[in-house]
């Protein structure tokens, strides 16, 4: 084609009005919200990028399979449907239905772990480390180097650490029931593993008869990555990518609400029969019958469907073009980020960004307020409200100060993402006037959904 421009590859056949707030709106929303951004009612947020999670929409095929929901109890027909597709991309014999991702992971460990227990991951999702720890288990986060250092540019920053890897299983034998591997790599800046790193890992794995799974959420946008910078996988699609990263693994916890292309929904697939069966009986006591585990038959018509429309080319092209573009500016506009862009989410380096805001003040925090503040843009801080507390109580700030910005699928157009960006310019050179923030009231665990906070000197940003 002789064309650069990517454009969006739907056109839009229902709209959502948003809504602009004045900053005198915005600024009273704040504090009604405890300086909280989840706090915020969504009719208040302008362009929302709390997260990519269940924020997508959907197609009309989706909304045109939904029709054909069955809701029999058992062995409905949109099961099967749901079933047949999602074992044409990962190969596994057995396909659990889950409400969400959380679902399958309490399943898996629940059915696996023991008290003592360590699973090795790149980098635990803040749930699969909550339940892998709510067994008493350790999660061992071990992704390689480079994935450490927002600034550095790396095609697969989130790959596991194999020599870490071997290390751990032969320092402890018996005592790693299975290991994982994040594709893409949520909590590390959504940065993709190599199909050369998944297959090492799995030779490790199997070498030490430890079973590989994959948290697969974002499989296919970890697809389009290896298609377009791993050596020998231009020519091959992303589906036949998205099969080869499943053949090297024994199976994979899924959140259909990323790449599922679905707003709830989940499985557990995976090919022991006798592991299956542990985990069906624990499906049925928390979830549902086997044939749709927690969701309605037009939940997994929509997941069928969904998982087909996430592997086209031209969707993933645009996808991951559209985060990349917001990147683009940011760095060309000197506002550091994680590099290169992730696959779902642009993270901002505030600790970089606001280097006169101690990291006591949470700086990453403040941003955030301040982008929703000027631009009515939501965004998450991932920083030390989020892990900073300690277990016995204490304060520890965390690695990285970040402010993530994340993209729903099929959501925005090009035009919000340039509004996006005119934000974040804007408020850069705002940057030594913003103020740190205080915590007011936080409850004991995953203080960051509910806590209230103030500024620290009065208002966000000083004169
Ligand atoms: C990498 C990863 N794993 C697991 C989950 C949990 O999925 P769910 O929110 O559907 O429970 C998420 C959700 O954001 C995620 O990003």
């Amino acid at each position: 084609m002789p064309f650069k421009t990517i454009i969006e590859p739907f056109r839009i056949k229902t709209v959502e009005p948003i809504r602009h707030t004045t900053r005198t709106e915005r600024e009273q929303a704040l504090k009604e919200a405890g300086y909280n951004l989840f706090l915020l009612k969504a009719k208040d947020v302008l362009i929302d990028l709390l997260t990519d999670s269940g924020t997508g929409a959907m197609s009309s095929a989706q909304w045109a399979g939904m029709m054909q929901g069955d809701e029999s109890y058992a062995g409905a027909d949109s099961f099967y449907r749901f079933e047949a597709a999602a074992c044409e991309i990962t190969g596994f014999k057995h396909i659990i239905p889950t409400h969400q991702g959380r679902a399958a992971e309490r399943i898996l460990f629940g059915s696996t772990l023991k008290p003592g227990h360590i699973v090795p991951n790149n980098t635990h999702f803040d749930t699969t480390r909550a339940n892998v720890e709510y067994r008493q288990a350790t999660a061992l986060d071990i992704p390689i180097a480079e994935g450490r250092q927002p600034q550095l540019q790396h095609p697969f920053k989130g790959n596991i650490d194999l020599a870490a890897l071997e290390q751990v299983i032969t320092e402890n034998p018996g005592q790693v029931p299975l290991a994982m591997i994040t594709v893409t790599n949520n909590s590390g800046g959504g940065q993709p593993v190599s199909m050369a790193n998944i297959r090492a890992a799995n030779e490790i794995c199997h070498r030490h008869d430890v079973p590989l799974f994959l948290d697969a959420c974002r499989f296919a946008e970890n697809a389009w990555f290896i298609k377009t910078r791993e050596e020998g996988y231009a020519d091959r699609t992303p589906l036949e990518i998205a099969q080869e990263m499943f053949s090297y693994v024994a199976g994979c916890t899924m959140s259909a609400k990323k790449d599922g292309l679905a707003n709830i929904g989940g499985f557990l697939a995976l090919n022991d029969d006798d592991l299956a069966q542990r985990c069906k009986n624990m499906l049925i006591l928390t979830e549902g019958f086997p044939t749709y585990g927690g969701l309605a038959g037009y939940d997994l018509e929509a997941i069928a469907v969904g998982l087909h429309e996430v592997l086209d080319e031209d969707y993933l092209r645009y996808r991951i073009r559209s985060v990349a573009y917001l990147g683009d500016i940011l760095t060309r506009e000197g506002i550091p980020i994680v590099q290169p862009p992730g696959g779902h989410a642009i993270y901002i380096d505030a600790k970089a960004m606001l280097p006169h805001i101690p990291q006591s003040e949470y700086p990453a925090w403040a941003l955030s307020l301040v982008l929703y503040l000027e631009g009515g843009i939501r965004s998450v801080e991932i920083g030390s409200v989020m892990f900073g507390q300690q277990p016995d109580g204490s304060e520890k700030p965390a690695a990285m100060e970040l402010v993530r910005l994340a993209f729903p699928r099929r959501v925005y157009t090009q035009s919000h993402v340039d509004y996006l960006a005119e934000v974040l310019v804007y408020v850069n050179k705002l940057r030594d006037r913003i103020r740190g923030v205080a915590i007011v009231d936080a409850p004991s665990i995953l203080r960051h959904f509910t806590a209230r906070l103030a500024p620290a000197y009065n208002e966000l940003i000083g004169g």
